[in-house]
C-alpha cells in the first residue's frame, strides 16, 4: 500500500479527461449542492438553530486542534478496520441519521444504504427517513446498520419500531435525546417550511402497523382544514406521496390524518433518565444515546447500563450557543474511560477531521451534511464517491502523520491552539 486507490483513480481518470462528480472540498460541495437543491431543501439541510453560532463553533473547534505529524514510522501497511458492537467494519466511519433525504434525491435513504453498504460502512437509519428501514436493510448485505429512534409519545409505536429494527437486521439502537422539541431554525422559519407537514420524512411511520391503527380514529379528521389554494395544493402533494392510489388517498384523507397524528406524537418532552430501562425491557439491541455533551450525562448513561455514548450537538440544529461537540468529546471520553464505545458527529468535513476526532477519544465518527449534499449531486454514486474520499483522506492523514492503525491514534497527535 502506498497511495489510496481512490486518489490514484482520480488522477488516472483526469488523464482521460474526467473530473470527480463530487468536489473533494466541503466548501465547493456545499456550493454545488445549493445550486442543485430547491431553496427549501437546501435551507432544511444546511440550516442550524438561531444565529447558527453552534455550527460555527463546531468548525472552529476542528480548526483549533492541529496535528503534529511524526516521521520514519513504517506506514507501508495501513489498516482502517475496527470492531464495533461486535461487528468488524471497514473503518471507524458511519453515516449519521439524516431525515427527509427525499429533499436531496428521490432514492433518498436507499441510495445511502447501497453506497455505504458496498463499502462496509455502517448506516444509521433515521426515524424520519424517506424510505423504510426494511427497504434499506435489504440492500446492505452483511454491513451493519443501526436504527435511530425519536422517542414518540406513544410507547406502543416505540415498541413497534424496536421490533421492526430487530427483525430487519439492525445491529444497534441509537436514541436521539436532544430533540424533545425542534430547535429554532431561522432558515426554515423564514420560508415557513417544515417537510413533515407535507408528509415527507414519514416512511417509518406510514409503513408501521401500530401507526396505521392510530389513523382509524375519526377524531383525527374531526377538525376541519382551512381551505385555501395553498392548502388544497398541499393536500394534493400529500396524497401523491402517500402509498396507494391518489384518488383513494384523497377520499380517505388518510395522508392528512397521518400528518396530524405524527405532529401530536412526534416526541416526548417529559422523558427522564428513569425511562431508559423501558428500552432495555423491549430490546436486546445495543443501546446508544445520541446527543450527550456533558460528562455527567455520560456517567448517568453508564449508570443505566447503555452500550454506547454518542457525542453530538445535532450539527448545531438544536441549541444555538451550545459548545462545539468536539470540545465536549474529550471530556465525555474521559468520563467513559473506555467502558463503552464513544461515537461522535457534528462538523466533520474531511478525513483529517475524522483523525482529530479519533485522537480526542471517538471510537467511530459520523458523517452528516456532506453525504446529504453528495446525494443531491449524484445519488448513490455521489454518496459512494464522497465516502471513498473520506476513507482515502483519513488513510493519508494517518500515514503521513506516522500512524498506520486506528488503535495507534491518540491525543499525542494533537495540540490545541488558542
Ligand atoms: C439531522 N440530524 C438528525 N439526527 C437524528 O438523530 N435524527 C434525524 O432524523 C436527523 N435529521 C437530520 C436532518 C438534517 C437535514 C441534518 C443536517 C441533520 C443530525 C445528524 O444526525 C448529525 O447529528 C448532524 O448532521 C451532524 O452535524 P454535521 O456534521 O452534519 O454538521
Amino acid at each position: 500500500m502506498s497511495t489510496p486507490e481512490r486518489q490514484r483513480e482520480i488522477y488516472l481518470e483526469g488523464s482521460r479527461g474526467k473530473r470527480p462528480a463530487i468536489p473533494t472540498t466541503f466548501g465547493e460541495l456545499e456550493t454545488a449542492a445549493r445550486d442543485t437543491l430547491s431553496r427549501k431543501g437546501y435551507s432544511y439541510i444546511a440550516g442550524g438553530a438561531g444565529l447558527e453560532s453552534t455550527m460555527d463553533a463546531n468548525r472552529r473547534a476542528f480548526e483549533r486542534y492541529r496535528i503534529t505529524p511524526r516521521m520514519l514510522r513504517d506506514v507501508s501497511e495501513c489498516d482502517l478496520s475496527v470492531k464495533l458492537f461486535g461487528n468488524r467494519i471497514a473503518a471507524p466511519l458511519f453515516t449519521c441519521p439524516i431525515g427527509v433525504l427525499e429533499l436531496a434525491h428521490k432514492e433518498a435513504d436507499l441510495a445511502v444504504a447501497r453506497a455505504a453498504g458496498s463499502l462496509g460502512l455502517p448506516v444509521t437509519f433515521s426515524n424520519q427517513a424517506s424510505r423504510t428501514m426494511e427497504e434499506c436493510s435489504a440492500v446492505m448485505g452483511d454491513t451493519p446498520r443501526w436504527f435511530q429512534l425519536y422517542w414518540s409519545a406513544e410507547d406502543e409505536l416505540v415498541v413497534s419500531f424496536l421490533r421492526r429494527a430487530e427483525q430487519c437486521g439492525c445491529r444497534a439502537l441509537v436514541v436521539t435525546l436532544d430533540t424533545t422539541m425542534l430547535g429554532w431554525r431561522g432558515r426554515d422559519l423564514d420560508l415557513a417550511h417544515l417537510p413533515f407537514l407535507e408528509a415527507q420524512g414519514l416512511a417509518q411511520y406510514i409503513s408501521d402497523p401500530v401507526f396505521q391503527s392510530f389513523l382509524d380514529d375519526p377524531e383525527l379528521l374531526a377538525e376541519k382544514a382551512v381551505i385555501t389554494p395553498s392548502s388544497v395544493a398541499l393536500l394534493a402533494r400529500m396524497c401523491k406521496r402517500y402509498p396507494g392510489s391518489f384518488l383513494e388517498n384523497l377520499k380517505s384523507k388518510r395522508p392528512l390524518a397521518a400528518v396530524r397524528k405524527f405532529i401530536s406524537i412526534y416526541t416526548r418532552a417529559n422523558l427522564t433518565w428513569r425511562d431508559i430501562p423501558f428500552l432495555r425491557e423491549h430490546t436486546d439491541l445495543p443501546i446508544i444515546l445520541k446527543g450527550i455533551l456533558h460528562p455527567d450525562d455520560a456517567r448517568l448513561a453508564l449508570d443505566q447500563g447503555v452500550d454506547g455514548i454518542y457525542v453530538s450537538n445535532h450539527g448545531g440544529r438544536q441549541v444555538d450557543g451550545a459548545r462545539s461537540a468536539l470540545d465536549c468529546l474529550s471530556e465525555v471520553a474521559a468520563a467513559v474511560d473506555g467502558r463503552v464505545p464513544v461515537l461522535f458527529d457534528s462538523g466533520v468535513r474531511c478525513g483529517a477531521d475524522v483523525l482529530k476526532a479519533l485522537a480526542l477519544g471517538a471510537t467511530a465518527v459520523g458523517i452528516g451534511r456532506p453525504y446529504a449534499y453528495a446525494l443531491a449531486l449524484a445519488g448513490e454514486d455521489g454518496v459512494r464517491e464522497l465516502l471513498e474520499n473520506f476513507l482515502a483522506e483519513l488513510q493519508l492523514s494517518m500515514c503521513l502523520s506516522g500512524v498506520s492503525k486506528i488503535d495507534e491514534i491518540d491525543g499525542d497527535l494533537l495540540s490545541a491552539e488558542s
